[in-house]
């Protein structure tokens, strides 16, 4: 028996919604695969919890969390109890951080039945493999003077390791995948950082002869997103064009109800951490319509993560046929709750 233990962190608003539905669906996923067995381990860590103990989490959290075999986290963030800054860095950046989380991953392809704000969006299918430590987003810099001499500078640091190891992921995932990989550079006006991107990708390159590659130039490569997002496989960016792109990305499907993310661990040492990418919704909290997919199709990417592919196409599957049946939450323009989604999907995945 395949037994995964698993830190369930529902986190804030509809994260209370949307993380036990999905857990339902994993569940039963489990239960198709007769070998299979999540054990989850649940946690009460959010915003409601720093103002009861003062801290997002534990004192001792990390050292709770790190030996668990992934985290599934709904949202961090309730502005009314705790100003965001401390909410997400006390919690889910914390995580991300301290437990290595090197690279993010966010897929975006058509739903069946989702519209898309594209006119022509064809039938995309893409995955963004984005560098998820360093980059533009560095601590290394400064600010000084006041008034009309007052300046600012921002470093940004790429290290051959991280860039290297952020491109080989994309490489082995479009193996997986139509065999392509486009590289996010900006070289023609960052001209130290991005020539180097660019040769170190043709280095990474080399060593993966089936795959396609191409490079584009972060600005006409978000153009493409909306013009032609049918083109692209696997995309490979830094910290910043990446983090631009996979809301572009999520923006292209339709809502960002649906859009899943995964922040992977690759050196082994700790959990991967299992997120959809939209907040925690203050403004439809306890309705019961927020929409599950985003969480459900974040399972799928925990389930692909664990070597369950199979299993994660099946999700997919299912969580398709229930959108292309019309059955949808009201920010897809459906009139259908959190729960009859769930229910949905679950009744699908029960008749495979
Ligand atoms: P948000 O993603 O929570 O909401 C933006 C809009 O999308 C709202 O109208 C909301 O109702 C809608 N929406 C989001 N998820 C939905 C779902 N599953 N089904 C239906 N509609 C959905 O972003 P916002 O409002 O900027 O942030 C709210 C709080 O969440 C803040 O405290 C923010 O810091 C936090 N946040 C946390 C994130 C995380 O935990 N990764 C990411 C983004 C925001
Ligand atoms: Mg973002």
């Amino acid at each position: 028996m395949k037994n995964l233990k698993i830190a369930s962190i529902p986190g804030d608003g509809i994260g209370n919604e949307v993380v036990p539905a999905a857990i339902k669906v994993l569940e039963t996923i489990a239960n198709i695969h007769g070998g299979m067995k999540f054990d989850f381990t649940h946690f009460p860590y959010g915003c409601e919890y720093y103002l009861e103990n003062g801290a997002m989490m534990a004192e001792d959290g990390l050292e709770r969390l790190k030996d668990f075999d992934g985290i599934f986290l709904g949202a961090v963030g309730n502005a009314k109890l705790v100003p965001d800054h401390v909410s997400l860095w006390g919690l889910l950046i914390k995580i991300r951080r301290e437990f290595e989380q090197v690279i993010n991953i966010r897929p975006a392809k058509v739903l069946k039945g989702v519209k898309s704000p594209l006119v022509n969006p064809k039938d995309f299918d893409l995955i963004v493999v984005r560098e998820n430590s360093e980059g533009e987003y560095s601590s290394v810099g400064g600010r000084i003077y006041q008034g009309e001499d007052e300046l600012a500078i921002q470093n940004n640091i790429f290290s051959r390791k991280a860039t290297e190891r952020a491109m080989r992921y994309a490489f082995e995932l479009a193996l997986k995948r139509k065999k392509h990989v486009t590289s996010a550079t900006k070289s023609n006006g960052i001209v130290y950082s991005m020539p180097f991107w660019d040769e170190v990708f043709k280095d990474v390159s080399k060593d993966y002869p089936t795959v396609d590659t191409d490079s584009q130039h972060i600005d006409a490569l978000s153009a493409f997103f909306i013009t032609h997002p049918d083109k692209f496989d696997v995309i490979v960016a830094s910290n910043l064009f990446g983090d631009i792109l996979t809301d572009l990305g999520a923006a292209i499907m339709g809502s960002i109800g649906v859009a899943p993310a995964a922040n992977i661990n690759v050196n082994g040492k700790y959990p991967s951490m299992f997120e959809p990418v939209h907040g925690s919704a203050p403004d439809i909290i306890g309705k019961g319509i927020a929409n599950p997919l985003g969480q459900i199709w974040t399972a799928k990417m925990m389930l692909d993560h664990f070597g369950e592919e199979e299993l994660g196409n099946l999700l997919l599957a299912a969580i398709e046929s229930v959108t292309s049946a019309g059955i949808l939450t009201p920010d897809l323009g459906g009139i259908h709750t959190t729960e009859e989604v769930t229910v949905e999907i679950i009744r699908k995945l029960a008749n495979y």
